[in-house]
């Protein structure tokens, strides 16, 4: 049975002092929880992922970096590897989120390297990906995350998809207030359920967690978590406070 998931993206925030506190706080929060299939992330800035591990060491809370270079090692300055993650302990890395795809000219061809990267490391990947606003108004949404699962993920055989997480993340609804429906979540998941299931079988298909992202919040959690194709969230803004996410963690 597939995993239910509610992984924090950090994004750019949180000192060490604030990172560790907040890795405290929800690390004890999540301990009274009976947790039978629900998978709780936090992904903090990289040079707090060290003390972030540590503080959660006796816990069930999995540690994720936000991304990683695509190659093995060398002369990359400003740069982190995959193996560099996995010798602290990390086994989860988010690769594609949007701001990188926007901010940072990330392409679907590098990411697709990045993907390989990391699986050749045993990190487990939540990839991102998800339309800009004008892709849903002129109804391309369906064609552009089709061909963005496509670029980065289906040159993987079946066996590989097991360490796959995906994470459909609207780009209108990122940071904005303005949340795809949970109806609009379950089409587009229920249609991502599909093209996997095409490319490779109907097991693979159920057993890949499908989370959604985009101004996810305590007052709307339930409701997009209760899909049947949803199955959780990747959340940045709602992350950053203890009580909003465990309030998603219990939304399940
Ligand atoms: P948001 O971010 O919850 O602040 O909209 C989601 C994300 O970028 O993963």
């Amino acid at each position: 049975m597939r995993k239910q998931i509610v992984a924090g993206n950090w994004k750019m925030n949180k000192n060490i002092q604030e990172s560790v506190q907040l890795a405290d706080e929800i690390a004890k929060k999540v301990k009274d929880l009976p947790l039978k299939n629900t998978r709780v992330i936090i992904a903090p800035t990289f040079v707090n992922l060290s003390e972030v591990v540590n503080a959660t060491k006796d816990s069930v809370v999995e540690v994720a970096a936000q991304n990683m270079h695509q190659a093995k090692n060398g002369a990359f300055t400003g740069e982190i590897s995959a193996e560099m993650l996995t010798s602290l302990g990390l086994e989860v890395v988010i690769l594609g989120h949007s701001e990188r795809r926007e901010y940072f000219g990330e392409t679907d061809a590098l990411l697709a390297e990045k993907v390989n990267t990391a699986l050749e490391n045993n990190l487990e990947v939540i990839f991102c990906f998800g339309e800009v606003l004008e892709d849903r108004k002129s109804g391309n949404h369906f064609a552009v995350v089709e061909s963005q699962i496509k670029n980065g993920l289906f040159h993987l055989q079946a066996n590989k998809w097991g360490s796959i997480v995906l994470a459909y993340e609207p780009v209108w609804a990122i940071g904005t207030g303005e949340t795809a429906s949970p109806e609009q979540a379950q089409e587009m998941h229920a249609f991502i359920r599909k093209i996997v299931a095409d490319k490779y079988n109907a097991q693979v298909a159920a057993d890949v967690s499908i989370l959604y992202g985009g101004s996810v919040k305590p007052s709307n959690a339930k409701e997009i978590f209760s899909k049947e194709d949803v199955d959780g969230g990747l959340i940045g803004g709602a992350a950053l406070n203890a009580d909003d996410f465990m309030a998603l963690v219990k939304s399940f």
